[in-house]
């Protein structure tokens, strides 16, 4: 067992952070006090730092390295190795300095190259105990970082003995370094090919666990999932193990509790990960925090998140015919009482409004699958498209076990994801959430029918308030397709987006369709087709309050009207009273006088850029990590994490 410590902030000599706090990482390698596991810590230590620039600090001017044109250069230059650690869909650091590449310098002196722009950090490891190492003192005095990685080691019998089993582990950018054991690791089962196995740094599980990690994060994961993921699949194997894992690049930490101790201190600016606390206090951090066991966490210097972890729950075997549930989750009289309360708020003041939900009755949703086939209305071919190029992407990039839609309607969308994740590998279970039960039973029982490993737990509810979910397996890809976000203003979607965060852990992914704002023309014309199909649909919301609370709402009487709002860049439809005219709704006791020319607005329809959507949605606690377009740049599908 080990202990370790990450740090990122203003910089600081490591003894600061490493020698100096009474219970900090020097003394717990012969005196921890929380260690769950083991005694002394005395088989070797490690400690990574980074150069300037720190990833974590805004850009200083004028960095010490000079251009740094170098830097944006090396990405596939001639650093091989740069090329094969530097994962492609990476946010570009600062550039590293230019330094001795290119100069004269032996090789082993040579600055390395930089990580797709990251600086590389540099490592002190020894076999000693850390108290026994005369060097380390002096170093630890006069190296200076804001982005460190330390542990010390208590070896597990028959690993590597030297340097090289130490921690911290290093690839490209990033350090890393497990704190933990894994019984009988030397068969756990892998999907590292043999080249890879032979590249391990050291007999360890340690190393094995990293090289399983790096790939991952090669791959383009987010660090966050990569621990989760490998965490995940080693726990399965080995139920025992102890996997507490510690990341990062100098820009971000990541973290797992998993069988032992983990700790955290915050204050903007600056962040301490730690295996325990120690014992320094009035240094401007805020109070240790514990991390409770079975979790995730994410850090910067801007905050600090916990995620639970959840275990792989692989489904029972179900028989056929149960391979399909429906769970109600609606409140009893939900229909009746939303229905009657969004009525009596949305018309009973103006500007008069009703909530698009209601279009969809039978004849409202059969209405709107015909808007999805006409020539004028873009956006579901524009998704389609972009699905169709871009599933097995999603497929590799989210190997999620559950596929999660809001608002599935029918599932024409669905399937091509479906094909992917079932071709993937990785999906077992399809989780539609949607207010109408006739539509989940209809397309969720196809599904079940067409796709015979999948388990189909579709729930009714309305998902605006919160998604009832809880034990469906992870990774869980979370979809919201159709830009239905665009029903919401921006403060809806700002509670709907953090509600969204609160329920995704930090292994999920959400899936998002958005449409993009663009010439006002094409936009009306998706919204006043030439055949008059939107008109009927948007007069269908007057049926259904003809039959629901016995109004007697003419629908003739009132002509569809389509309109860009520019201010708030949405497409709004409306219900405009070619007369004036006065309308009964007896159930609620409501009597409407609406002036010729008035209108009832039935929707809006925001269209996204994607700037603001992006911090829409950093500001409800995603990262965008991918951002598709159609050819024509018409609509937009995004992949983001938890942050
Ligand atoms: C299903 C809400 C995304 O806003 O474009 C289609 C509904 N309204 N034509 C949209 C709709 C008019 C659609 N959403």
């Amino acid at each position: 067992m080990c202990r370790h410590l990450a740090y990122l902030g203003p910089p600081v000599p490591l003894r600061r952070l490493l020698v100096d706090p009474p219970g900090g990482l020097y003394e717990q390698s012969w005196r921890p006090r929380r260690q769950r596991h083991g005694t002394v810590n005395a088989d070797g230590f490690g400690v990574g730092w980074y150069p300037e620039p720190y990833p974590h600090l805004p850009r200083q001017a004028e960095g010490a390295g000079g251009t740094g044109a170098a830097g944006g250069g090396r990405r596939g230059g001639t650093d091989g190795a740069a090329g094969s650690t530097g994962p492609a869909a990476r946010p570009a650091g600062p550039d590293a300095p230019a330094g001795l590449v290119g100069s004269s310098a032996p090789a082993a002196l040579a600055e390395p190259p930089g990580d797709d722009g990251f600086p590389l950090p540099a490592r002190y490891r020894r076999a000693l105990p850390v108290w026994a190492d005369q060097n380390f003192g002096e170093l630890a005095r006069t190296i200076r970082s804001g982005a460190v990685l330390a542990a010390v080691r208590s070896a597990t019998e028959g690993t590597t003995p030297d340097e090289s089993a130490a921690a911290p582990f290093r690839d490209g950018r990033w350090l890393f370094s497990h704190n933990g054991a894994v019984a009988d690791w030397t068969r756990l089962p892998t999907t590292l090919t043999p080249a890879e196995l032979l590249a391990l740094e050291a007999h360890s599980d340690s190393a094995l666990l990293w090289a399983t990690v790096g790939r991952r994060l090669r791959q383009g994961e987010a660090p966050g999932s990569a621990l989760a993921g490998v965490v995940r699949e080693v726990a399965a194997a080995r139920p025992t193990a102890r996997l507490n894992f510690l990341l990062t690049d100098g820009r971000c930490i990541a973290a797992t509790a998993w069988g032992d101790t983990l700790w955290y201190r915050f204050r903007p600016g600056a962040v301490v990960v730690a295996s325990e606390p120690d014992d320094v206090l009035g240094d401007g951090l805020g109070p240790w925090q514990e991390v409770p066991d079975r979790s995730l966490l994410l850090a910067t210097t801007d905050g600090v998140r916990v995620l639970a972890l959840r275990p792989e729950r692989k489904d029972t075997l179900m028989s056929r015919t149960d391979r399909f549930t429906l769970d109600d989750r609606l409140p009893a009289g939900y229909f009746t009482d939303t229905l009657h309360s969004d009525v009596r708020q949305g018309l009973g003041t103006a500007p008069r409004t009703l909530p698009p939900k209601w279009f969809y009755d039978k004849r409202g949703s059969d209405l709107f699958e015909q808007i999805t086939t006409l020539p004028e209305y873009y956006p579901t071919r524009a998704e389609h498209e972009i699905l169709v190029r871009r599933a097995p992407e999603i497929a590799t990039l989210t190997r999620a076990a559950t596929l999660i839609e809001l608002g599935s309607g029918s599932s024409r969308k669905t399937r091509l994801l479906l094909d992917a994740l079932t071709a993937g590998g990785t999906l077992q279970r399809y989780a539609p959430l949607d207010v109408s039960a006739a539509a989940l039973e209809e397309a969720g029982r196809a599904v079940c029918r067409d796709y015979p490993g999948l388990t189909v737990t579709a729930t009714v509810a309305d998902f605006e308030s919160g998604i009832p979910l809880s034990d469906e397996p992870g990774p869980r890809l979370l979809a919201f397709l159709g830009s239905t976000v665009g029903n919401l203003d921006r403060e809806q979607r700002a509670d709907f987006f953090r509600m969204l965060a609160r329920t995704l852990s930090g292994d999920d992914v959400l899936l998002l369709g958005a449409d993009l704002v663009k010439d006002p023309q094409v936009l009306v014309r998706a919204y006043d087709d030439a055949a008059g199909v939107t008109a009927e649909f948007d007069r269908n919301v007057l049926h259904v309050l003809n039959r629901e609370l016995g109004a007697d709402f003419d629908p003739d009487a009132f002509a569809h009207v389509a309109v860009w709002n520019a201010e708030f860049e949405r497409m709004e439809m409306h219900l405009r009273a070619r007369s004036a005219q006065t309308v009964k709704i007896p159930d609620l006791d409501l009597t409407l006088d609406l002036a010729e020319g008035e209108d009832l607005r039935t929707e809006i329809s925001c269209k996204f850029r994607r700037e603001s959507l992006t911090a829409e949605l950093k500001e409800g606690g995603f990262t965008v990590r991918h951002w598709w377009t159609d050819e024509a740049a018409r609509f937009a599908l995004l992949l983001a994490v938890p942050n």
